[in-house]
């Protein structure tokens, strides 16, 4: 696809990156998620990541990317509770010394939905001592690895929360109102803290979390019951947590029923605000399901589905900036990507995206960077190993990495955008 020649709205520092999660390219034996999908029996190593991980860092170089959003993998620092594994802190330290080496900047995110099997089992999110726990690790982290300026204490906690306590699809998997609530609360009360800490070691730091945005849409206009559920949702994911941050204080409203307050210890504890964007949301008023609301996935644009059948949406992501600029903090989008087996399909969707953040620059918003995801085909939660959101192929029999169309494309798209 070539790119018309004009002026880039770019600033030179943007950050051009990809991001990808430590779990879903290198597993772990001692993580909770190793045992809750069968899947991962047969292929525990997922990509081998763990053990390429120079071949794959060099991908990057290719690419041409100036920032990189990776994750560390608690359960392999922290195997047990006493026991911190030093070989495991130095091979996460070599992954920066490389980045740095390649002049990419490392953002490295400290929870990415897993956790050593032990936290699951003696203090998961609803118990008090979660936080204590969390703060240890991030503590050791941030006092032993060097070179880090980019820190994400978690991605997408409202993930851990529907999936882990309210549909039960994640790990600790229960279906518990009160119980989701006490996990919001520790979990957002262990970012405040470790904002802190963070900051103690490194001053200069940058500190946000990831949050998952998404636009909605009632599934019949017409249907006051679908327009309230999209109110609802809208609320509840764009709007409750820029609020906390802004307030310390969460107001949690589930459809069809009272508004709840909690108070946690996050007021202004952000540097930035990591947005990961993928898609847009038809909601329907359903009784007979899970708090009355089924979730749809419509071709409306026809911009078409994706593999996991996700609607395609660019025109979503200039909403979630404007949500998101409400706290008049720079902006990084943390994620967006599209899984398809069709790269074309990939490069449309990274252009689309790009194009719109760029009339959002235009427009003044403050977005300093833009993280693909993700450098290669992972395993994808609840989808397994086809969900196909790389810039790389890989051949899950010979785990074998292979360009396709989008690693070029992406490469050239840095390249033309940026003033550099
Ligand atoms: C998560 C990733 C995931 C991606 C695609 C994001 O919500 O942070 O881990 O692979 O979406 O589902």
């Amino acid at each position: 696809m070539q790119e018309p020649t004009r002026k880039s709205a770019f600033p030179e520092d943007f950050q051009w990156g990809v991001a990808t999660s430590a779990f879903q390219l290198e597993g772990s034996p001692n993580a909770d998620w190793s045992t809750w999908d069968p899947v991962l029996s047969d292929i525990p190593e997922i990509t081998n990541h763990y053990a390429v991980f120079r071949e794959d860092l060099k991908l990057l170089k290719e690419l041409g990317v100036n920032a990189y959003r990776f994750s560390i993998e608690w359960s392999r620092i922290q195997p047990r509770p006493d026991t911190w594994d030093d070989e495991a802190i130095a091979h996460y330290q070599e992954i920066i010394d490389i980045l740095r080496s390649y002049n990419i900047e490392p953002m490295v995110t400290l929870h990415h939905f897993t956790h050593p099997r032990w936290f699951l089992e003696q203090c998961p999110w609803h118990r008090t001592a979660s936080v204590e726990k969390f703060l240890r690790y991030t503590e050791k982290m941030v006092s032993t690895l060097r070179n880090v300026r980019y820190w994400i204490t978690f991605n997408e906690p409202y993930v851990i929360l529907i999936g882990g306590y309210l549909d039960g699809c994640i790990p600790p998997g229960l279906r518990d109102v009160p119980r989701s609530l006490v996990a919001l609360k520790n979990i957002f009360t262990s970012h405040g803290k470790a904002y802190d800490i963070i900051h103690r070691y490194i001053p200069d730091a940058q500190v946000s979390i990831a949050h998952n945005m998404s636009v909605f849409a009632p599934w019949k206009k017409w249907n006051p019951f679908d327009r309230l559920l999209k109110k609802s949702a809208n609320y509840f994911y764009n709007h409750s947590v820029i609020n906390a941050f802004r307030t310390g204080v969460f107001i949690v409203k589930f459809p069809f029923s009272r508004a709840v307050q909690i108070e946690v210890p996050i007021k202004d504890k952000l540097d930035f605000f990591g947005v990961n964007y993928y898609t847009r949301i038809h909601l329907r008023f359903n009784p007979f399901k899970k708090m009355g609301v089924e979730l749809r996935h419509l071709d409306i644009d026809g911009h078409g589905l994706t593999n996991i059948g996700w609607e395609v949406h660019p025109r979503g992501l200039a909403k979630v900036l404007r949500y998101a600029s409400r706290l008049n903090l720079p902006i990084f989008i943390t994620e967006n990507g599209i899984a398809t087996h069709d790269a074309e399909m990939k490069v449309t969707y990274m252009k689309q995206h790009v194009d719109v953040i760029e009339r959002c620059l235009k427009d003044g918003l403050d977005v300093r960077g833009y993280f693909y995801w993700t450098l290669i085909d992972n395993y994808e939660w609840l989808q397994g190993l086809d969900a196909r959101f790389g810039l790389y192929r890989v051949d899950f029999k010979t785990l074998k990495r292979y360009p396709t169309s989008a690693a070029t494309y992406y490469a050239y798209l840095i390249k033309s955008r940026s003033k550099i």
